[in-house]
């Protein structure tokens, strides 16, 4: 993938379309966790020290193309206004007069337009609705990485309506980072999948087992391959209609000749509550009756992290237990350790296991924290990401 940067653009005195991902968690107006905002900031400081003015657009949570208040982006500007020490001028559409009018009042300042998605004609990727973002600009920079994997009229369908696009640093960033692990990694590679399905990751485990020198499970999910196995399950999180295809992704593993592990031991409860007795048992032990698996056990842990431990390339999706809760959060927890000691490139994508990382203290230890959950799971799928492809050369 061949695309230009925004430093190949000419800046000065001209308005830039900056397509962001602010779809951030909010908590009745507050936001709760501002990585993505502060992700972008690269991209608006550079557009700005080079003359632009610079005209964010995002979406916000699934307001269904219509206007809700609760969705409306305008906490976000006065956030962002903090983060840049700056004004952000809020136009309370993302199209049309009101738009064009804050845009013109805000020569080489910083605008933020209303919720993309408060239109239907976002998500349709309607050309009309393109053509009246790209009105607005003179040039498109998409640094909205965490809707890359969204065909939407501002991720895809405004390219061809602008005379130049590029990516913005974000983008490049995790275009780089996630297609370097994939196309050309430093070895051994390791993958480590966690998370509740099977069916989330089955694409990911799929492409990876292609790719990876290891391959390590864990999470709920692992329980779907011990069925596989005929092991004892209890009461854990299993997905019968992937049984026979957990066991053939086993068997292609085995046949390829990579190392593909799944928990040896696991911690386990009557029922998922921080406050259940809980007791660790190897996999395969019956003891485990009708209770459930909720996290891996300590011997998986020190397995793994030897393995994690002469990797060169690590990219990590998905927790290895409900590290939410206390009680369930060790083998995360140590995991995470054992990714933030590696001697080289660490990848961390998704929502959960960025949490996770942040929980254990070591998220300034990785060398690069995806800002894209579905997004950074469908490039690991080896699918391309519409937003991607359009900026192509
Ligand atoms: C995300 O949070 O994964 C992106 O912002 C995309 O949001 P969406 O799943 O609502 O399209």
């Amino acid at each position: 993938m061949a695309f230009r940067s925004i430093r190949d653009l000419a800046l000065e005195g001209r308005r830039v379309f900056v397509r962001v991902d602010f779809n951030v968690p909010l908590d009745g107006g507050r936001i709760t966790d501002d990585t993505r905002i502060r992700a972008a900031l690269p991209t608006i400081t550079y557009a700005l020290q080079h003359g632009a003015t610079v005209i964010l657009a995002s979406h916000l949570g699934r307001p269904k193309g219509k206007p809700k208040p609760e969705f409306s982006l305008k906490p976000i500007a006065e956030h962002l206004a903090t983060l840049l020490g700056r004004p952000v001028a809020f136009a309370p559409d993302c199209i049309g007069p009101e738009a064009e009018a804050t845009v013109a009042a805000n020569p080489g300042g910083v605008i933020l337009l209303e919720n993309l998605r408060f239109h239907p004609e976002e998500e349709a990727n309607d050309p009309a609705f393109a053509q009246a973002l790209a009105s607005l600009a003179d040039v498109y920079v998409n640094d909205a990485f965490g809707s890359a994997h969204r065909a939407h009229a501002s991720t895809e369908g405004i390219v061809h309506h602008v005379k130049e696009s590029a990516a913005g640093f974000l983008m490049a960033a995790e275009v780089e980072y996630l297609g370097k692990a994939l196309h050309d990694p430093d070895r051994p590679f390791v993958a480590i999948l966690g998370g509740a399905k099977v069916s989330d990751k089955l694409e990911v485990i799929e492409n990876l087992l292609d790719k990876v020198d290891a391959l390590i499970i864990g999470g709920a999910m692992a329980y779907t391959f011990f069925k596989a196995q005929g092991q004892p399950v209890g009461r854990s999180l299993v997905e019968d209609d992937l049984v026979d295809k957990a066991r053939e992704l086993q068997e292609r593993a085995k046949a390829r000749g990579i190392t593909f592990e799944l928990p040896v031991d696991h911690v386990v409860a009557p029922k998922l509550d921080p406050k259940a007795p809980t007791e660790t048992l190897d996999v395969g032990d019956a003891r485990i009756g009708d209770r459930m698996g909720l996290d891996i056990g300590p011997k998986t842990v020190a397995r793994d992290a030897d393995i994690i431990g002469r990797a060169k390339t690590v990219v990590w999706n998905g927790p290895m237990g409900v590290f939410e809760m206390d009680a369930f959060a060790k083998g995360t927890m140590g995991i995470a350790r054992a990714v933030a000691n590696v001697h080289g490139t660490t990848i961390i994508g998704g929502g959960d296991s960025v949490a996770a990382v942040t929980k254990a203290g070591v998220a300034e230890e990785m060398t690069h924290i995806s800002t894209g959950g579905g997004a950074s799971l469908e490039f690991l799928g080896g699918r391309t990401l519409p937003g991607v492809a359009a900026l192509d050369k």
